[in-house]
């Protein structure tokens, strides 16, 4: 296994579309052990491999149980609700964004052995699977932000909230 770069915005790679994995080999086990060395030195919530610079379909999630998902050729199925939150990405370091996602999705994928799953999310998770594959199709949060946030700002804005939540009390 072996740590992997994280390309950053402003490299082409990023907004190209990956293709679909059709040989489930060693190359692609490979791949997503790299990937998964990668996000956990990272501490992201998530990693799409056009982010290491690998145009195939391939991305990781950490749910909410904190377990590690590996999404081959995902699609979303189904979707409902729609939630409103901040989103980051290890591509896009030192910033935040406010991006409204659906609050359910529906995900059909392939383990990488090439068997069929379906997996469903909520909160976090569901918004991580929607960034995830958007990766994908070359695109990034900044693209669909309604607000975005340095780390400087977000850190005022909460402590702000935090005194103001004091005088409540
Ligand atoms: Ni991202």
């Amino acid at each position: 296994m072996a740590l992997r770069t994280i390309l950053t915005q402003g490299d082409p790679v990023l907004n190209k579309r990956a293709h679909a994995v059709t040989s489930f080999d060693s190359k692609l086990h490979d791949l997503i052990d790299d990937m998964r060395e990668t996000l956990t030195d990272a501490e992201g919530l998530g990693l799409a491999a056009p982010q290491i610079g690998i145009l195939r379909r391939v991305v990781i999630v950490i749910n909410e149980k904190d377990e590690m998902l590996e999404l081959v050729n995902p699609e979303i199925i189904d979707q409902s609700g729609e939630q409103e939150g901040l989103e980051g990405c290890l591509s896009v370091p030192g910033y935040y964004g406010e991006v409204k996602r659906p609050a359910w999705v529906k995900v059909r994928a392939q383990d990488r052995n090439g068997n069929f799953f379906e997996v469903e999310g909520t909160e976090m998770t569901a918004r991580c699977f929607c960034h995830e594959l958007a990766h994908l199709e070359g695109q990034l949060y900044t693209e669909i932000a309604t607000r975005m946030y340095t780390v400087e700002e977000l850190d005022e804005m909460l402590e702000r909230e935090r005194e103001k939540e004091e005088k409540r009390q």
